[in-house]
């Protein structure tokens, strides 16, 4: 059983309060045992019994929860970087997409890559996610689109579950878009989604919720609430993807199934968001993706005031987000979106833990919670998020282990 000490601050980020309501303590300790927390507070008042404990040294620096990244597509074939600069030259998103780019591209590199070679690339982010401070995320299908292909991300998932110490909450994303095959007629993929993947999925427990990008260009109002009804009768969770480009109703849908979270929200209305928050749904910003597509970032405190918990991620895809750093996405949720640097924190660990079901277990520091840290080089998360710097970890505790140590490999 070891402690933690020398702690300049620590945000326990426990759910009590309202999202800048992050429990600070100064000059903190924090005692865990195996995989989980037995004890945070104050240095000086450690029992005598905790005192002798293991010492580990924080150095003075910040300590927040291991944080959260909420929503990512982590595995897919091949990258995009030649749409980047088309869309910095001023073709958009949608306009690329229907070019021939976008998504379907993706698809086509996923479907063609191995599962070695979708499992190889995904370590390599994993291990540089460590490095930030992050260690739990969410992960999405959706480059697939076939039975088989849909299957493959999944168990690339479950094998690196297996494989490394960062947990990997699953989500099929079998309705990204409609894949070329199905173009000519929409509702055999609908069906073969309910009818086939869903079951498949289910009864492999390859995924915990299941996701509907609802777009102009993807699936429509109607097919998301047949695919996601579906999906719960099977026993998943549910999330969309909803008003990203344009107002679809997603949210409304969101709040009616009562989905764990809501994605994106930039064009939701004020009659969106009352209904997110009155069915208790979190909302998740994604602002790399606002500012890789020069989208109009979301108000975030518009959703705040309308009494929607808001997460922060970082939407990782080779697309819209092609970064996977949740610490520069949490100071864009700042500077874009306007959450305080404490809200930010907030909305990458507990909130971000609801938006996956998983609160329960990780989100905050307090007794029997994971033990699952980040020990920061700043003193605060107002400096950290203002003094932005790539890889602030010093150390990074997954189910009270090491998964990174500044300076070691
Ligand atoms: O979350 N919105 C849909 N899917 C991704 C983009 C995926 C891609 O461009 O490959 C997103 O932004
Ligand atoms: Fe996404």
């Amino acid at each position: 059983m070891p402690v933690l000490v020398n702690i300049g601050q620590l945000a326990c980020c426990r759910d009590e309060g309202s999202q800048r309501n992050i429990q600070r303590i100064d000059g903190a300790a924090l005692v865990w045992e195996g995989e989980h927390i037995v004890w945070v507070g104050r240095e000086r008042d450690l029992s005598p019994e905790h005192a002798r404990l293991e010492r580990w040294d924080a150095g003075g620096g910040l300590v927040v929860p291991g944080l959260v990244d909420c929503h990512t597509h982590l595995a897919f074939g091949g990258f995009r970087a030649e749409e980047f600069a088309r869309r910095i030259a001023g073709e958009s998103y949608l306009d690329i997409a229907k070019k021939g780019g976008g998504i379907l591209s993706t698809v086509q590199a996923t479907r063609q890559a191995s599962k070695g070679e979708l499992f190889d690339k995904a370590l390599a982010v994993l291990r540089e996610m460590a490095t930030l401070g992050v260690t739990t995320i969410e992960a999405k299908s959706g480059y697939g689109l076939s039975l088989d292909d849909e299957l493959k991300l999944l168990e690339v998932y479950d094998e690196l579950n297996r494989a490394q110490p960062i947990e990997i909450v699953p989500t099929l994303l079998a309705a990204h878009v409609v894949p070329p095959e199905h173009r000519a007629s929409r509702t055999a993929y609908v069906r073969l989604v309910v009818e086939e993947i869903i079951p498949e999925v289910a009864r492999r427990s390859l995924a915990k919720f299941c996701d509907v990008f609802v777009e102009e260009g993807a699936f429509t109002l109607d097919e998301a609430r047949t695919i996601l009804e579906a999906a719960k009768r099977h026993g998943l969770g549910v999330k969309l993807h909803a008003d990203q480009l344009s107002e679809g109703g997603g949210a409304r849908l969101a709040a009616e199934l009562s989905a764990a979270s809501a994605d994106h929200l930039e064009h939701a209305s004020d009659d969106d968001l009352s209904a997110l928050a009155e069915a208790g749904v979190v909302g998740v910003t994604l602002p790399l993706a606002s500012l890789y597509t020069f989208g109009t970032p979301v108000d975030a405190r518009r959703l705040l005031r309308q009494g929607v918990r808001v997460a922060v991620a970082t939407d990782y895809n080779p697309g819209s987000a092609p970064s996977y750093q949740l610490p520069l996405a949490m100071l864009l949720a700042c500077t874009l979106n306007r959450l305080t640097p404490a809200e930010a924190l907030k909305g990458a660990t507990l909130y971000a833990a609801q938006a996956i079901g998983k609160e329960g277990e990780i989100g905050s520091l307090e007794a029997n919670k994971r033990a699952d840290f980040a020990v920061l080089d700043a003193p605060n998360v107002e400096h950290l998020l203002y003094h932005f710097r790539v890889g602030p970890a010093r150390l990074t505790v997954k189910s009270g282990h090491a998964i990174h140590r500044a300076g070691t490999a």
